[in-house]
């Protein structure tokens, strides 16, 4: 490109060169490709720029003149192609993104309490009604706490009762039942009369299977004062299954045997699938059992710091989870820890 004729000739090519395949450029990503080849530092026209010094000196003047004119009208296309590519991806967007507000919405998920926790919270109301107060003891406990202070000595054969999680720590223990919070119960209220619910998670060393788990609530009741007379535990106790389950059920006690109650019994009501005929729910007996209860015994009321010959008091154990399973007719307890969103959403 020694002379002006073919530096002339050559910004002609270059300008159709880079038009014609401006035409095919139809994205952001073309459009940087083609501003590298036909703009950039290595292109062409470029290229010229640096050949002009060798032209003829008058020359010179033109072939500048003629290399900016064709580069500002390269940069100028380029702005426009620019625009046009801007605007197309935006109608294009607005075209596919168009927001339909007649459809319909989306019902958010809702969460919900666990089907314990609704009937844990249940148990509190009721029981807040008749003057419990809430009380809240430790799931790792002493074996003493545990079994000794309730009378239930080591070696004792009622200790088959509670197939226990031991740990590594000699006497820790997890929790079997609810009923050692009576005693941190006593010794934080003794001589004062107290009326109390114990509720929580306790722990069995179980082989696991439609009504045995290795963990599951309790709620146990404790009344402790000066004329506390079996009386007291069978009104009590009735009036609870009746606030429960409904005015109609009928209740009755067994006798049974508790390490830390005398006399001990349990409490039945009558089977709410078959109203007493018997059915596969009452195993055909009319009567499900509901609780555990006596009144405390004279050791226990002595451990926990009270004088048995003034004090005497009434105590109860139920299952929360048992309790959910006869009402709404559940039939595998493991369901409650299995965490099966289509168990739970149910309640
Ligand atoms: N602690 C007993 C258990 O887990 C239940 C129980 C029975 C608690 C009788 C009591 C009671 O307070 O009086 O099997």
């Amino acid at each position: 490109m020694e002379d002006k004729k073919d530096l002339t000739l050559a910004l002609q090519t270059i300008k159709q060169k880079a038009l014609t395949a401006l035409k095919n450029v139809n994205s952001p990503e073309t459009l940087d490709a083609w501003k590298i080849t036909f703009l950039g530092r290595s292109s062409e026209i470029m290229q010229v720029f640096k050949e002009i010094p060798h032209a003829a000196p008058e020359e010179r003047p033109k072939i500048g003149q003629h290399a900016n004119v064709v580069k500002s009208e390269l940069e100028s296309q380029f702005e426009s192609t620019k625009q046009h590519i801007q605007q197309d991806l935006l109608s294009h967007n607005l075209e596919h993104e168009k927001l339909d507000v007649t459809l319909p919405g989306r019902k958010p998920q809702r969460g919900r309490l666990h089907i314990a926790t609704q009937t844990l919270q249940e148990i509190y109301r009721i029981l807040a009604e008749m003057g419990f107060q809430v009380y809240r003891s430790r799931e790792v406990e002493s074996d003493e706490y545990n079994f000794e202070l309730l009378n239930i000595p080591a070696h004792h054969p009622a200790r088959d009762l509670w197939d226990t999680f031991y740990t590594t720590k000699e006497g820790v223990i997890l929790r079997t039942h609810t009923s050692p919070g009576q005693i941190h119960a006593m010794h934080e209220f003794a001589p004062d009369p107290v009326r109390i619910l114990l509720p929580g998670i306790v722990y069995r060393y179980e082989q696991m299977d439609a009504s045995h788990e290795i963990q599951f609530n309790q709620v146990e009741l404790l009344a402790v004062g000066n004329n506390i007379t079996f009386s007291h535990l069978r009104g009590t106790l009735d009036e609870f299954v009746k606030r429960m389950f409904g005015t109609g059920v009928e209740t009755r006690l067994r006798p049974s045997y508790f390490p830390f109650t005398e006399p001990s019994a349990e409490m039945d009501m009558k089977c709410i699938a078959c109203h007493g005929k018997g059915c596969n729910v009452c195993s055909g007996t009319g009567w499900l059992e509901i609780l555990g209860c006596g009144m405390v015994h004279p050791t226990v009321l002595k451990n926990g710091g009270y004088d048995p010959e003034k004090f005497s008091g009434f105590a109860a154990g139920l299952g929360p989870e048992r309790i959910a399973m006869l009402r709404y007719g559940i039939d595998d307890i493991r369901n409650f820890w299995a965490n099966d969103i289509r168990f739970l959403s149910q309640f």
